[in-house]
């Protein structure tokens, strides 16, 4: 096997494949499994803050007459006056939130001592209120690093862009301001300036970017005539869009770039390193192709780089990055017109 050791995040890294989070990545078991076939790092299952809000919800219920009904434990249901509603609900509230917390910290330290890879601890982000404190504790439980899925659907017609991308930055600085542990942000592609606004983003304290959030998307049933749900697995072909964007911001950006979306074997792997990636992610080939697509990529990519005398991933990074042309977008035009122009 060649040397495939890569740093990212400022973390020692054995190979530059990750395992992206996804449901996967909420056993201890398949985190061990995924370390034994050979991934470099693993994300775990975000912890996701409307589930912090799902949770307070459950243990608060109101009838008619005022009386709320704590339900601390299914089995052990009790009732009880509240006078001070403000103050139960606090209480309750913390209770909530120290119990979903509890159990993914008491997650990510069990997870951190099974394996000897960089362990990375996700949150699904959407303002930054009421979570940084314990990103924190996340940080006492040992992982590695700090990966913060920030996604914002820019569908509110009363926010501008300006509004939605200051979220961003108050969450980077909450965060930030409570732990030091290395912090990568993974993001969408609905920015009106993407490029400018991932320059920005990449000069914000963080150390990596993770492009890009595959968008859940619905879709319309005509039989049933109502919504149904897109395809949840991405497919080998949308490797394309990320490959596109990590080739033009590679060199301009002050942080690592990790490709996410439509990685599924060898060829992709190496196109997103050979476009400028640090890392690569990959999760619906897990769920599609199963954890042996781990040895199989790894190997395959070894084999190309003999073939091509790479001795180490740093030799061959971002040899295809548009980092020496000034303008992409119009050379992309011109290929655009010349390509598109011929099909009648
Ligand atoms: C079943 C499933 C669950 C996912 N859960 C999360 C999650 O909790 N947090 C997150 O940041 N991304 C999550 N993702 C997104 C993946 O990490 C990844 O960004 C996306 O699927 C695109 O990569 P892929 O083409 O390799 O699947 C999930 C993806 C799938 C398929």
């Amino acid at each position: 096997m060649e040397n495939l050791q890569t740093t990212y995040l400022g973390l020692k890294l054995r190979n530059p494949l990750i395992a992206g989070s996804c449901g996967i990545t909420n056993s201890i078991s398949n985190i061990k499994e995924l370390a034994k076939k050979g991934v470099g790092a693993v994300v775990i299952k975000s912890l996701f803050e409307e589930q912090i809000h799902i949770e307070t919800e459950k243990v608060i219920k109101n009838d008619e007459d005022g009386v709320t009904t704590f339900n601390h434990a299914p089995d052990t249901i009790f009732s009880k006056r509240i006078y001070d509603y403000d103050e139960a609900y606090s209480y309750i509230y913390d209770f909530a939130r120290r119990n979903t917390l509890g159990k993914y910290l008491e997650f990510l330290t069990e997870a951190k001592n099974s394996v000897d890879i960089p362990v990375i601890a996700s949150i699904n982000c959407v303002s930054s209120q009421d979570w940084h404190s314990f990103a924190r504790k996340i940080e006492e439980t040992g992982v590695d690093a700090l990966e913060l899925n920030i996604y914002i659907l820019p569908s509110d017609w009363r926010r501008s862009g300006e509004d939605n991308e200051k979220i961003y930055y108050d969450i980077i600085r909450e965060v930030r301001n409570y732990v030091n542990l290395p912090l990568a942000v993974k993001i969408g592609f609905y920015f009106s300036s993407l490029a400018q606004s991932i320059n920005k983003l990449s000069q914000s304290g963080i150390k990596g970017l993770v492009l890009f959030n595959r968008p859940y998307n619905a879709d319309i049933d005509i039989d049933k005539i109502g919504l149904s749900h897109g395809p949840i697995y991405s497919t080998a072909d949308e490797y394309i869009h990320t490959l596109r964007w990590i080739s033009i911001l590679s060199g301009h950006v002050s942080c690592d770039l990790s490709a996410s979306t439509g990685v599924h074997d060898y060829k992709a792997f190496i196109k997103q390193i050979l476009a400028g990636a640090t890392t690569v992610q990959i999760a619906s080939a897990l769920y599609k192709e199963g954890f042996d697509v781990i040895p199989e990529i790894l190997k395959k990519t070894s084999e190309w780089m003999k073939k091509h005398n790479f001795d180490s991933v740093d030799s061959f990074r971002a040899r295809l990055s548009k980092s020496n042309l000034d303008n992409p977008a119009a050379i992309e035009r011109v290929q655009f017109m010349k390509l598109y122009s011929g099909i009648e």
